[in-house]
Order: structure tokens, then sequence, then C-alpha cells
């Protein structure tokens, strides 16, 4: 078993000044690893061990850690003398709304922002807008940020979320303390690949907005059925609320424009952050134009408020356009080899016997005998501890995949196919060993 003496001292002084002493709680950890570089594939930590990353630090870094045109991008920008100037436009912004128009073929105009949260609460706010309603239907297993409306019912033990429902909806069941009950009243927590349930909820509620990852990516790798996406498409022409696809973990890792381009499925509205700029803090929004003019309607009581200090930053702009060049180079020759590595992955995995459901470069193995349809089905069928063990001994091994059940795979760019290869065998030892100490605890 490895050691980290120098992480767990780190620590130790962080949580004097930093409550739990991480910045994020999401990415409280164990074992807890104070990790010191990244480049390419490759992670180090304090005490010097080397890791191939599977992490991505939550899938952002689709062409490797510290990608050096990225890097030169940003650089020259910082070179050329552009900061964060706070008043009117640049043509620096303008350059990357054009990219992401071109790329984003039912995107008319695009906003800038910093998260994923920020980007799917300003999404929510431009569809109560347009349409005067409050309530919003998000899915069980679905994650899209740390606000008030889509701040639940994410990994939601059964035992709390209760049996299957369908049609109807789940309670909502907050992952945040202080969110006020009467504004939990407006969400509509329901299965992923369930029109039914969505046609309860707008019988029943008037519906501003259905907001969903088009393939859940915070619980594994949740595929919607053939026919869901089109299937939200028309009941959301049906009851008129507007179609929110979050692809701030797809969008850019699957496809140029994300899931809905390879789906043929158009929302009305989506929001994009991660591969966006392989690791650097930006977000968009954007969509059809009628709802993205609501940001400067000449209706005061009409227009949503878009600002932030921050957004277009420099550095992540620049990031983001150099993110896009290298996606787009010879005609997406990029997203054809990330497919190949997933390919072989996947392929290496079902070899060992094991249920892998994968999109591209990202995969998630699942301890059930088929690849899940929505929560309750995951957590109902996988074995959680199973996949923990195995995860722990392959971080022991040199490779790193988050040590939370569940948690989807990314491949980069920077990956070869010799990583992919030492990754397969030491997912072999790792479930051996895992299966191993699974005996022995039960023996003891
Ligand atoms: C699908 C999805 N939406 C939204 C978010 C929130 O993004 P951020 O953490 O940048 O606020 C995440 C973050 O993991 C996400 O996976």
């Amino acid at each position: 078993m490895r050691t980290y003496t120098r992480s767990a001292e780190i620590l130790r002084r962080n949580r004097e000044f930093i409550p739990g002493g991480v910045v994020s709680v999401n990415r409280a950890a164990q074992p807890e690893i104070a990790f010191a570089r990244g480049k390419g594939a490759y992670l180090w930590d304090e005490e010097g061990n080397q890791y191939i990353d599977f992490h991505a630090a939550f899938a952002p870094h689709i062409l490797g850690h510290n990608d050096d045109s990225v890097n030169a991008a940003i650089t020259q920008t910082l070179t050329e003398g552009r900061s964060l100037f706070g008043s009117g436009t640049t043509a620096q912004e303008g350059l990357l709304a054009e990219l992401f128009c071109h790329y984003v073929p039912f995107v008319d105009s695009v906003q800038f922002l910093n998260t994923g949260s920020e980007a799917t609460y300003q999404a929510l706010r431009v569809a109560r807008a347009a349409t005067g309603r409050s309530h919003v239907v998000v899915m069980q297993g679905g994650y899209n940020g740390w606000h008030n409306d889509v701040a639940c019912n994410l990994m939601t033990p059964l035992a709390q979320v209760g049996p299957r429902v369908s049609p109807g909806e789940y309670r909502f069941c907050p992952i945040s303390a202080g969110i006020p009950q009467e504004h939990s009243q407006l969400v509509h927590p329901i299965n992923f690949n369930d029109l039914d349930s969505v046609r309860w909820v707008c019988e029943r509620y008037p519906v501003a907005a259905l907001l969903t990852e088009p393939i859940l990516q915070n619980i594994g790798i949740v595929q919607p059925l053939p026919g869901y996406l089109e299937g939200l498409r028309k009941l959301a022409d049906e009851f008129g609320f507007v179609l929110i696809f979050d692809e701030v973990k797809t969008g850019f890792r699957h496809a140029l424009g994300g899931y809905a381009t390879l789906a043929g499925v158009h929302p009305d509205l989506a929001v994009y952050g991660k591969a966006l700029a392989n690791g650097h803090p930006i977000s968009a929004i954007g969509g059809r134009r009628e709802l993205m003019d609501l940001f400067v309607s000449p209706d005061a009581s009409k227009r949503v408020l878009l600002a932030g200090t921050y957004n277009a930053h420099p550095v992540p702009t620049a990031a983001a356009i150099a993110t896009i060049t290298r996606l787009a180079a010879d005609g997406g020759a990029a997203y054809r080899h990330l497919d190949a590595l997933g390919e072989r992955m996947e392929n290496g995995l079902r070899s060992l016997g094991l249920t892998v459901a994968r999109q591209g470069s990202a995969f998630c193995i699942y301890f059930m005998d088929h690849k899940p349809v929505d929560w309750h089905d995951l957590a109902g069928n996988h074995d959680f501890a199973h996949d923990e063990r195995m995860r722990r001994e392959a971080i022991d091994r040199g490779v790193y995949l988050f040590p939370l059940a569940t948690k989807q795979c990314s491949i980069s760019l920077a990956h070869t196919e010799a990583d992919i290869d030492f990754t397969l065998d030491v997912l072999d030892q790792s479930l051996r060993a895992a299966v191993g100490n699974a005996e022995l605890a039960s023996a003891r």
C-alpha cells in the first residue's frame, strides 16, 4: 500500500485555514492525496508517485494536463498585454463566440461565464423569464451544479428517495442545507429515460424548463434510450417548456458542440464548461436567438441580468480558443482518435468480463449485469463497495480513478495505447485484489 505522509501533513495544515482542508468538498476523497504536478496523461503527487490520470479533474482535460498549445496561447495572450478590462467588448471574446457558433449549429448566439453552475443558473432564469412560469423538471441522478434549483437528487440513497415512481416525481432530496422549503416546491425530480413522467409533471404544473444532461455523466455513463431525447423535444414543443441540455460534461468531449450534435436533437438552450477550455475556468450558455436576446431585452421587465466581473477573462478565453482549434483540426481527427482509445479500453474491459458503458472517451465500469438506464436501476444493482475497492487498488498501482463508486473515467488525447494497455493490466490486478480483500473482510 502506498503511503501519503506529505499529503497528510499538507492536509493537516490546510485544515487550520480551510474548512475540511479542501476548497471543493467534492474533491475530498480517500486516499487523501495532495497532487503537485500534471502533464499530459500523468499526475504526480507530493510524495513523488506517478499516476496515469483518468479522473481528469472531473472531466475537463480532454487534451491532457498542461497541454503545450493551450499553454502557448495563454502565454501569448498575457505577453500581448491582454488584461481583464471590465469595460466594453474585446476582439478576443468575439473570436471565441464566432468559433463557438460556427461549431454548434443550433446556437445562434452565446454568452460566457466562469462555471457550469453559473450557466445552469442563468439557463433556468432565461426559461422562467421567457415562459412566465416557475416550475422546473430535473433528473434523479443528474448533477447540474450547486444552486438552489439543482442541488438535489444526485446519488440519493434509495431509503431516502423511495422506490421507483413512474409516471410521477420523486420528492426533492437536497444535497445542501440552506435551500428554502418553498423553493424546493418548484423543482420536480423524475427518472431519466422516462417520458411518461415528464408528461405527468407537465399536466400538473406550469413547467418553465426541463434541464438534463443528455447523458447522465455524474453517475458514470447513463445513456439516453433510443427516442428519449427526441421525445423530450416533442414534449417541450407540446407543453411549451424550454428544453435545456446541460452539456457541461458532454459538450466538446463527445463532439464539437456536444452530444446534441451527435444525437441530432436540438435543445432550446444548452450550457457548456469543462472540456471547452481543457481545464481553465470558462462556461457558456447558448441557444435560440429570441431566448438569448432576453439578456438585452429593451423591456426591462423581461431582461435577464447577466453580469460577472470575470466573464470571458482573457486567460480562459485564450485557452478555449486554443482547445476548440485543436479539437476542430483535420476535420475532427481528435475525436476519431479519442474514440479509438475508448474502444480499446472498452474491449479490454469486456474481455475481463466487465459491464462497461462508454461514450467516446468517457467510460464507466459497472458491477451489475447490464448498463443502467437510470439511478434506481443503478442504485439497486451496482456493487458500490466492490467498485470502491477496485478504485483504491488501482490508485495504489499508479492508475488514478476518482475513488468514489460510479464516477466516470475520461481519456485524453495525451493518453497512448500503451497507457490503455498498462491500465487494463492494472485493473485486472486490482479486481483480483479487490475480490481477495472482500473475502478476507468477510472471513474476519
Ligand atoms: C453536468 C454538470 N453540470 C454542471 C456542473 C457544475 O459545474 P461547475 O462545477 O463548473 O459549477 C457540473 C460539474 O461537475 C456537471 O458535471
